[in-house]
């Protein structure tokens, strides 16, 4: 059994929907590090990886619809370069790409990995909302100071 992740800040990306849906992620890789693997994996683990996944999927479709949203946005709006600034740092079309790659990795974890279970979730949890999210945390910076409406059209 293990501590877990403890949720941070650093987690955050600044849009209520898509911090809500990490803080799930987090809590499905703490139910998976409290269960005992040994001296074998119980059933149950299955179950819970399941789950973890699904709520991955689910996140990811949710973020990629938000930014298909915001990229869309920019084909009829004028925005300000600050703005526009943060779109392209944010990579948004490739960011989407990537989540595909994300999913795939997930579904490699397994019981049968090199280290703890847990470990090999949490590092790939870090490299998904830590790593790579933190892009978008300027971008939504920039959505709630200049755009307030954009925030509640988006899905
Ligand atoms: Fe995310
Ligand atoms: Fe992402």
């Amino acid at each position: 059994m293990a501590d877990g992740l403890k949720w941070s800040e650093a987690f955050a990306v600044g849009h209520p929907g898509l911090d809500q849906e990490h803080r799930s992620i987090v809590d499905a890789i703490n139910a998976i590090a409290r269960v005992d693997p040994s001296p074998h994996p119980p059933a149950h683990l299955q179950d819970l990886l399941t789950e973890l996944r699904g709520t991955a999927a689910r996140h990811f479709d949710h973020e990629n619809a938000i930014l298909r949203h915001i990229l869309a946005s920019a084909e009829t709006q004028t925005y300000s370069p600050h703005f526009l600034r943060a779109m392209s740092r944010g990579a948004l079309a490739q960011h989407i790409d990537n989540h595909e790659r994300d999913l795939g990795a997930l579904e490699t974890i397994g019981a049968d990995a090199n280290r703890p279970l847990h470990e090999e979730l949490e590092h790939w949890f870090f490299s998904h909302a830590v790593k790579f999210d933190a892009h978008l945390k300027a971008l939504f910076q920039a959505i709630h100071s200049e755009y307030p409406r954009l925030l509640a059209e988006l899905p």
